[in-house]
Parts: structure tokens; sequence; C-alpha cells
């Protein structure tokens, strides 16, 4: 039997989403876990530990003096000024709560570097808004002590529930084409094996910068088939998509903040969780 864990209370934000919604049912049985939501939904709003939040119109202080957290997580998406404002908020009650802010970030922070994949200690530059913002979030958490922040960089992540397996699905029923990137070389994971992976970051009390990727690469027009071909289905149109002559990496691999071998993926393992 699960026994909740009394030391940590969790705040997830964005806990509505496809990334946060998992980690709220992969921590909820064993820690006081807590999340907001913003779209209207009445199956939140009769769950206690969901707080309705809008970020560009409410402040997080309520919900941080509400809720008390000892654990942070960002996991939503929205206006870029109102998430540093309320990032930088939350950094400020991590400090002076002694408390952990788990941030998600992007294998985006080096969509400048196309040469090659990125570890945990290289420098981050990007040439798109959304790698930019994920950066300035980023360098404002390394501004804090080590022990109060976990900077959590993911390439792109699939699952039965997630949105790009569901657009997948729906190109195919409408026999609309699927676009495939045959230059882009990058690596992959699922829902299910970060919310592991941060479960095990917050028992171990982990801090830092970590990238929670497959540990192999794989070409993103051959994932793409391999995937709609693990959905049962024959004959997909495709589009071509080609940004450079060159290929181009969007990889984050591991060296300095490794976890254990049974938290390590192979972009394979995916394609079985997809299965039919
Ligand atoms: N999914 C990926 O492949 C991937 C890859 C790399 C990094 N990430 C990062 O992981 C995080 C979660 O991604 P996701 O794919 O799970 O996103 P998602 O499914 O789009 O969920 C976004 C969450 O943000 C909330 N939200 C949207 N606008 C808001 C606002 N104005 N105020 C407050 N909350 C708002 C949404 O609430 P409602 O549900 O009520 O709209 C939802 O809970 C993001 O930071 C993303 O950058 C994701």
């Amino acid at each position: 039997m699960k026994t909740i864990n009394n030391k940590h209370r969790i705040l997830i934000l964005g806990a509505s989403g496809f990334i946060g919604q998992a980690l709220y049912k992969e921590l909820c049985g064993y820690f006081n876990t807590y999340g907001t939501y913003c779209v209207d939904n009445k199956a939140f709003s009769k769950n206690q530990h969901y707080f309705q939040y809008n970020m560009e119109e409410d402040d997080i202080f309520e919900i941080l003096e509400i809720v008390k957290p000892t654990i942070i997580i960002s996991a939503v998406r929205g206006n870029f000024s109102a998430q540093v404002i309320a990032h930088h908020h939350i950094a400020e009650y991590v400090v002076a709560n002694n408390s952990k802010f788990i941030f998600l970030s992007s294998a985006n922070v080096f969509d400048a570097y196309s040469k090659f994949p990125s570890y945990e200690d290289d420098k981050t530059l990007s040439h798109s808004m959304y790698g930019h913002f994920k950066i300035k979030i980023e360098n404002m958490l390394l501004r804090l002590p080590k022990r109060n922040y976990a900077i959590i960089r993911l390439p792109m992540v699939f699952g039965a529930q997630s949105p790009r397996i569901q657009e997948i699905k729906f190109f195919l029923k409408e026999k609309s084409p699927i676009e495939v990137f045959p230059n882009l070389i990058m690596n992959v994971t699922t829902d299910t094996k970060v919310t592991q992976q941060i479960h095990y970051i917050i028992n171990q009390k982990k801090s830092g910068i970590f990238h929670l990727g497959s540990t192999d690469l794989v070409h993103h027009d051959d994932f793409f088939k391999e995937i709609i071909a693990s959905l049962g289905v024959i004959n997909p149109v495709f589009k071509q998509v080609f940004t450079s002559n060159d290929d181009r990496y969007l990889a984050v691999l591991s060296k300095t903040n490794t976890l254990p071998k049974n938290l390590e993926l192979l972009s394979h393992d995916i394609l079985t969780e997809l299965e039919v």
C-alpha cells in the first residue's frame, strides 16, 4: 500500500496539460500534490487539489500562500512575458522558503547549434523565440543556489495521449499528409519515462541540469514512419520538409548528471509503448 510522504507539498503549474497531468498522476499517490489549470473545466473545479490560474491575470503568490509548496514544478505554456513574471515570483518564493523549483525546459535552448547533440554543461544558444524564452527562465534559475533548482531539458515527448500522437491520428483519419523532417536528427522520450525520472529526482533530492531524452538518436522521418507503422497503419501520406541541405541535430544527451540505467530509455521503447 502506498503511504503519502508528508515531507513534501508539490505544486504543479499546468497540471491540466499533457505532461503536467501525467506528473500529477505519478506523484499524487506519494506526496501532497496540487496543480493548476487555466481553461474552465468541471472535473478540475471539483478537485480541491486543483486551482484555476491564468498567469496573465492572476498572481501566483496567492496560490503559493495557500499551498505552501516545498517543490514547484513548472509545466505551463502561454504568453512569454507573463511566464517570465510568474517564474520570477516563484524564484523569489523558492529562495525565501528554501524550497525547490523544477522547470521543464526544452532541447530548443540549443537550436542555434546544428552540428552536434548537446550536453548538460554546453552553452545555450537559440535562434527561436521559444528557445530564447526558455534560456531566459533557465538563466533566472541558474542564479539561485543549486540545491533550489532542477532544470529539465526535454526533447519531443510522445505518449498515447500526447498532442503529437493525437495529431498524427487525426491526419491519418483525414488522409492528410504528415510532415516529416528528413534532415532532423533528434532524441525523443515519453511522458511515462519523464514522470518516473522526475519522481526519482525528487526522492533523491537531485538538483542541477538534467537532459532527459532517449540515449540513442533518430532521424525525424524514420521515427515518425515507425510510429505510424506501430499504430498499424499502412500506406500513410508524408510531406517531406527540408529546412537545410545538411543534417541538423536537436538532441539533448546526458554526460554529467546521469540517472540510473533502469530510468534510461531507447527510442524503440516508445514504439513498444505506443503499439496497438
Ligand atoms: N510536449 C513536449 O513535447 C515538450 C517538449 C519539450 C518541452 N516541453 C515543455 O513542457 C511543458 C509542458 O508542455 P505540454 O506539452 O505538457 O503543454 P500543454 O499540454 O500545452 O499544457 C500547457 C499547460 O499550461 C496551461 N496554461 C496555458 N496557458 C496558461 C495561462 N495563460 N495561464 C496559466 N496556465 C496556462 C494549460 O492549462 P489549460 O489546460 O487549462 O489550457 C496546461 O495546463 C512546457 O513548458 C513545454 O515547453 C514540452
